[in-house]
C-alpha cells in the first residue's frame, strides 16, 4: 500500500469518544489547589497519552541499546524502532521518502538548522528573507542572526487587525532578492491558520523555496507536506502529545542534500582521517551522536495515537470547542478576543478590561484551570496589536465543554474580584 492510499484519518463524521480519550491520559486526574485539573494550555504543550508514556518505558525497560552500531540483537531492534519512528512520521505528513525525515530536538532546532546550515551560506549582503508578523520568536530570531552575520535583510509580511494574513502584502514583499520565506502554518499566539498553499505557490513563483513553521498545526490539523509543496516543515512532538526534546524537519532531498551540517561527530560521517571527513547519507548526515531514540521511539507512538483517533475528528472537535468557547466569553463585559481571523483553530486568546494576563493566569490556576498568560513567546505580534500580552486557552482532543465552563466560570471569578 503506497502513502496515497494508506488511511491516514479516521473520519470528522463519527464524534470523538471524549470520556475514553480522557481515560487515556493519566495527569487529567490530578488535582489542583484540591480542584479537578482543567488543562487548557495545550499549545505550550499537551499532555501524553498512557500509550506514549508506556512507549518510552518499553524502549528503557526491554530494548535500550545504541543504534546503526552495534552488531548485537538489541542494537538492532533499537535502529528497528528508531528507524521505524522514522517511517510513521513520513506516513504521518506525507512526506516522499523516510531519508526527508531529520529528528531534532524540536521545532526551533529545526528551523535554526535551516537557517544556519541552508540559508547563511547562501545569503550575501542586501538578499533578504520573509517572515510575517504572526511569527513565534523561534522563527524570528535564527533569521535575524542569519541576516546579522551576512548582510541579509528581515523583511515582515503584515496582518491585518483581526491577525489575519495579508496574502496581498506577502505578494508584494517578493522579489529578486528574495532567498527564503519562513512563515507559521497556525499562529501559537492567535490561532490564525496562515493561507500556506497560497504562500507556497507566490513564493515559488519566485524560485524561493518556504519553510511552514508546524509546531501548532501539526496537532490541529491534518498536514500533507507533498499536498502543500512547501520545501521545510518543522514541528516539536511535545505539543503532538509525544515527548520534550525531539522534533522534526522535513525537507525535499534536493533542499537536505544541500544542508551543511552545522554538528559534526559520530554517525554522520561515512570515513574520517584527520586531513578530511566524507559526510554520511541523509539522513544520519544530519543527526550527528546518540539521537534522541527514546523520544523518536515515543513520537512514533504519539502518531499511532493520534491516527487512530483521526485528526480530521480531532480537528473537528476542537473547533466545536473554539466555537463554543468563543460565544461562551462573548458576553462577559470588558473581555475582548483577540484574534479573529477566520480561518482559525485550537486557540482563544484574550484580554478582560485592563487587567494583567498574569493576574487572570493566576487566579484562573486557583480555579485548577490551566492557561498561559503573556506575549506567548511573539512580542512583535503583541506590539502589532498594541497589547502586552493576552491570556490564550488552548484546546486538544482531551477537552470538554465542561472544560470551557469551568474556563468561563474563573474567569468571571476575576472579573468579580478586581471589580467587587
Ligand atoms: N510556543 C509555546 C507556546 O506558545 C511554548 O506556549
Amino acid at each position: 500500500m503506497n502513502s496515497q492510499t494508506e488511511p491516514r484519518c479516521a473520519s470528522a463524521a463519527v464524534p470523538l469518544e471524549i470520556a475514553a480519550a480522557r481515560a487515556d491520559f493519566p495527569i487529567l486526574r490530578t488535582r489542583i489547589h484540591g480542584k479537578p485539573l482543567i488543562y487548557l494550555d495545550n499549545a505550550a504543550t499537551t499532555q501524553k497519552p498512557e500509550a506514549v508514556i508506556e512507549a518510552e518505558a518499553e524502549y528503557y525497560r526491554c530494548i535500550n541499546a545504541n543504534i546503526h552500531r552495534g552488531v548485537h540483537a538489541l542494537s538492532q531492534r533499537a535502529t528497528d524502532a528508531y528507524e521505524g519512528a522514522r517511517h510513521k512520521v513520513r506516513r504521518f505528513i506525507n512526506a516522499g521518502a523516510d531519508a526527508e525525515i531529520i529528528f531534532v530536538r524540536g521545532t526551533t532546532e529545526a528551523i535554526n538548522l535551516v537557517a544556519q546550515g541552508f540559508a547563511q551560506p547562501r545569503l550575501r549582503a542586501g538578499d533578504e528573507i520573509v517572515v510575517s508578523a504572526l511569527e513565534h520568536h523561534s522563527n524570528i530570531v535564527p533569521w535575524q542572526m542569519a541576516c546579522r552575520s551576512t548582510g541579509a535583510v528581515l523583511r515582515v509580511a503584515p496582518v491585518d487587525d483581526t491577525g489575519a494574513f495579508d496574502l496581498d502584502a506577502f505578494a508584494a514583499l517578493l522579489n529578486g532578492r528574495t532567498r527564503l520565506v519562513a512563515v507559521t502554518h497556525l499562529s501559537n499566539a492567535l490561532g490564525t491558520i496562515a493561507p500556506v498553499r497560497r504562500i507556497v505557490e507566490l513564493a515559488h513563483a519566485h524560485d524561493v523555496p518556504v519553510l511552514l513553521d508546524g509546531a501548532q498545526a501539526v496537532t490541529h490539523l491534518p498536514v500533507d507536506v507533498r499536498a502543500l509543496d512547501c520545501d521545510f516543515y518543522a514541528f516539536s512532538a511535545h505539543k503532538l502529545y509525544g515527548p520534550t526534546g525531539i522534533g522534526v524537519l522535513y525537507g525535499k532531498t534536493r533542499h537536505l542534500e544541500e544542508i551543511t551540517p552545522c554538528q559534526g561527530g559520530g554517525d554522520m560521517i561515512r570515513s574520517v582521517s584527520f586531513e578530511t571527513t566524507e559526510f554520511n547519507e541523509l539522513p544520519c548526515r544530519l543527526e550527528a551522536g546518540t539521537p534522541h531514540i527514546a523520544g523518536a521511539i515515543a513520537l512514533g507512538a504519539a502518531l499511532d495515537y493520534v491516527s487512530a483517533i483521526g485528526l480530521d475528528r480531532i480537528a473537528a472537535h476542537e473547533h466545536a470547542l473554539l466555537r463554543y468557547a468563543t460565544q461562551a466569553v462573548a458576553d462577559i463585559p470588558g473581555l475582548t478576543v483577540v484574534g479573529t481571523a477566520a480561518d482559525k483553530a485550537g486557540i482563544l486568546s484574550f484580554t478582560l478590561d485592563d487587567i494583567h494576563p498574569h493576574d487572570i493566569g493566576t487566579i484562573l490556576d486557583d480555579c485548577g484551570v490551566a492557561i498561559r498568560a503573556g506575549h506567548h513567546c511573539a512580542m512583535p505580534l503583541m506590539s502589532r496589536l498594541g497589547l502586552a500580552g493576552t491570556a490564550r486557552a488552548s484546546f486538544a482532543l482531551y477537552n470538554t465543554i465542561e472544560d470551557i465552563d469551568g474556563l468561563v466560570a474563573g474567569i468571571r471569578r476575576v472579573r468579580a474580584m478586581f471589580w467587587s
